[in-house]
């Protein structure tokens, strides 16, 4: 078994997880996830962070932990940076093994503690700013980062070694490869999906709570750090700094996305899909980067959600259905309003039978989006040729919108621009 060391007494378990189950029950991981925890060995010995329900994880994090001379029954301190059970489904099994074990977590994790494992003695609740010592000279501070990603979220950072332990923060999808866990280890090829995955994790998971991860990075922007590493995905040696300027640009993708576009359509008997054909040859014609996606596609809507995040338009294809949205574009909607994708130049079309209505839905959906909408084509039955005519002028006034104030900066059609 490799062992993982990324600091003096210092090293990474963990487990990946397969493609077998949806993260957090919903999204879709075709190429897993992994799970990151740390043991750090000094005169007390300290797990940051556990992981998922489960007797092989266990198994596996001892069989990692035997490797380094250390069992989960010796075990000091175990620190839990976030309480969601991705990282801490396994505390019944590990508190059977070791119940003097002391747990450090903040103040709100301590009643979620009691709430989902029924634990509450051996709890001391850490603050902001507070330490913890180790013994030799090694002293763990603890930075409450609330929201990144539940409210009572900290991170945890070594004062001797420069690590971050920064839990769901500079996360991604995608287990890491065979023997690798570091930066510097994974290929050009890897790293490209890496990429892919960061952002389709920040868009899931994440991108709701963008103004806390922006208050995170600026709290975390005075400390020396010298590795980050977090609870899934890669561990950064190397460059640390590519992760922080990925977040950075990810955060900053809230506020204008990039030039490019995201099509979403939906067609009951094909009216509103004959619109959609004109609306991506004009996309062709006017050369900027899109994504489609056909609703309902449930798997896709992980993929979609990350396209919406990464682009300043959106077109909307989608026809009214009995004076309302129709239903599986509402659940796009809602998921979009969710994942707080706002400031974005957004177009609509879409064909009725006997009245309209998607789009006043639409509206009050997106109300708090700040979505600024194009002028709206709406048709009954087909599209005649002066419903074209209408969307392509509509679609090109969107297109010059986007590349506006860019300064000739060009968007990859392929890969990320971050
Ligand atoms: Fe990886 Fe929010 O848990």
């Amino acid at each position: 078994m490799k062992q993982f060391q990324i600091a003096e007494n210092t090293w990474k378990i963990g487990t990946n997880l397969g493609n077998e189950e949806l993260f957090e029950g919903i999204w879709p991981t075709p190429d897993g996830v992994s799970i990151n925890a740390y043991l750090i060995k000094e005169e007390k010995t300290v797990l940051i962070d556990l992981v998922k329900k489960g007797r092989q994880f266990i198994d596996c994090y001892e069989a990692e932990l035997n490797a380094v001379g250390v069992s989960l029954k010796n075990i000091d301190y175990l620190i839990l940076n976030h309480m969601e059970p991705d990282h801490t489904g396994a505390m019944g099994e590990l508190f059977k093994l070791n119940p003097s074990l002391r747990i450090f977590c903040t103040k709100k994790a301590a009643p979620m503690l009691k709430a989902f494992y029924g634990i509450e003695e051996n709890v001391t609740t850490v603050s902001d700013g507070e330490t913890l010592d180790l013994g030799n000279g090694r002293v763990l501070t603890f930075f409450e980062t609330p929201n990144i990603h539940w409210p009572e979220t900290m991170m945890t950072y070594d004062n001797r070694e420069k690590i971050l332990f920064s839990c769901d923060a500079f996360g991604s999808y995608k287990a890491l490869p065979d023997g690798k866990a570091f930066d510097d280890e994974i290929s050009e090829e890897e790293m490209k999906a890496f990429q892919a995955e960061t952002l389709r994790y920040y868009a899931n998971i994440v991108s709701t709570f963008t103004p806390f991860v922006l208050n995170g990075l600026k709290k975390l922007s005075s400390l020396e750090i010298r590795i980050i590493a977090p609870s899934h995905g890669i561990i950064w040696r190397e460059h640390p700094e590519t992760i922080v300027g990925w977040y950075t640009k990810l955060c900053g993708l809230a506020t204008r996305g990039d030039c490019r576009i995201t099509v979403i359509w939906s067609s009951m008997y094909g009216n509103t899909e004959s619109m959609l054909e004109t609306v991506l040859k004009t996309l062709d014609e006017e050369q900027i980067p899109y994504s489609v996606y056909k609703v309902p596609n449930e798997p896709q809507i992980s993929y979609l959600l990350a396209d919406c995040w990464r682009s300043e338009g959106i077109i909307l294809g989608m026809p009214t259905y009995e004076y309302r949205m129709f239903p599986p574009m509402a659940h796009v909607l809602d998921l979009i309003d969710r994942s707080h994708i706002k400031n974005r130049l957004v177009f609509r079309f879409g064909s009725y039978g006997w009245s309209g209505g998607a789009q006043k839905q639409l509206d009050e959906i997106t109300s708090k989006l700040n979505w600024t909408f194009l002028n709206p084509v709406e048709f009954q039955g087909s599209p005649k040729n002066e419903d074209r005519e209408k969307a392509v002028c509509e679609v090109k006034k969107l297109i010059s919108e986007i590349k506006g104030g860019r300064n000739g900066e060009v968007t990859p059609k392929e890969g990320y621009s971050f």
